[in-house]
């Protein structure tokens, strides 16, 4: 059986499947473009970033199995995958802690501006007075969208913070609430009418592509920080771009549109000259710990493949 792992990865974990027969092949420099052509005679594809097209699923005739080495799976054509019965498996929650480790950090950093002080010390310029007014996170009211994996890590941060945690998910009921003692808010929308923080933890598919539109960015109180650590697209970054002026909201992105690691083109920068935005290249998964529990779990999921023709988070 050939493996061909498409992204740059922590391959370690995976050394063991050579005792079933598995040959790996590591081919990080490959894009969207590129893929298809790669997948004559391969087996099992792992990815991280790269998207997966319906046109590399037909052109990889021996395909079986895809692995996305991260949760979500919205760079994989999953019904394409599906027509031709490969399976599509990812790691969920493998990462968890990485991502909300980053998102409580450009929450603290928004507050602090612990960017524009550094870009200022770095230019020899003691600006304490200009930093000084921040408001501080304890007592605030952070509004968590999306209870999954990440957005439960968030919370339990943010209460050791001092933070009040409100939360939305499509499947968050009263009784839920009430039990993971969480704020409920009944939409979106509420939820950011009464977040002084709002952050971002909901997977992209079809309901939730554009949910955090105008309306909801309108509903946020001026200078509430907004983070996403999610997808790009589950936000209207044009709407962003226009309510930060307005409402003078401080904005913690870790996705945008047009991410060049997923072989769709250059990222925009605008938004960074719309206010106070703080931005990291989607490293919110990227920590040691969270890369070698994913390695692991991509192994897990190929060796019972292998021996025990199931397949785990399909
Ligand atoms: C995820 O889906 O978990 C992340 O996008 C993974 C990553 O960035 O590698």
């Amino acid at each position: 059986m050939r493996l061909l792992i498409a992204d740059k990865m922590d391959t370690q974990a995976l050394e063991e499947l050579r005792i079933l027969g598995v040959e790996i092949i590591s081919r990080p420099e490959l894009t969207k473009e590129t893929l298809p052509a790669a997948l004559d005679g391969i087996g099992i594809l792992v990815v991280r970033s790269t998207e997966v097209t319906a046109r590399a699923i037909e052109a990889g005739r021996q395909l079986n199995l895809i692995v996305r080495a991260g949760a979500g799976v919205n760079t994989i054509d999953v019904a394409a995958a599906s027509a031709r019965g490969v399976y599509v498996a990812n790691c969920p929650g493998k990462n968890a802690i990485a991502v909300a480790e980053l998102t409580m950090g450009l929450v603290v950093a928004l507050d602090r501006r612990i960017v524009d002080a550094t870009t200022d010390l770095r230019a020899g310029k003691w600006e304490k007075t200009r930093y000084a007014q921040a408001e501080g996170l304890y007592g605030l009211r952070i509004g968590v969208a999306g209870l999954g994996a990440v957005g439960r890590e968030v919370l339990n941060r943010a209460r050791g913070f001092g933070l009040e945690p409100h939360a939305w998910s499509r499947s968050l009921s009263q009784n839920k609430a009430q039990r993971l003692d969480v704020g409920f808010a009944r939409s979106l929308e509420e939820l950011a009418s009464r977040s002084h923080v709002l952050t971002i933890h909901l997977p992209l598919d079809s309901r939730t592509r554009g949910i955090v539109g105008r309306k909801v960015l309108e509903a946020l109180p001026d200078g509430a920080i907004v983070v996403n650590t999610a997808r790009s697209e589950v936000m209207d970054y044009e709407a962003l771009e226009d309510v930060i002026a307005k409402k003078g909201l401080r904005v913690g992105l870790d996705v945008f549109p047009n991410e060049p690691d997923r072989g769709t083109g250059t990222i925009e920068p605008r938004i960074f000259g719309r206010g106070i935005v703080y931005g990291t290249p989607h490293i919110g998964a990227s920590t040691e710990q969270a890369q070698r529990a994913i390695a692991m779990e991509t192994a897990r999921i190929i060796r019972a493949f292998m021996t025990e023709e199931t397949v785990p988070n399909v």
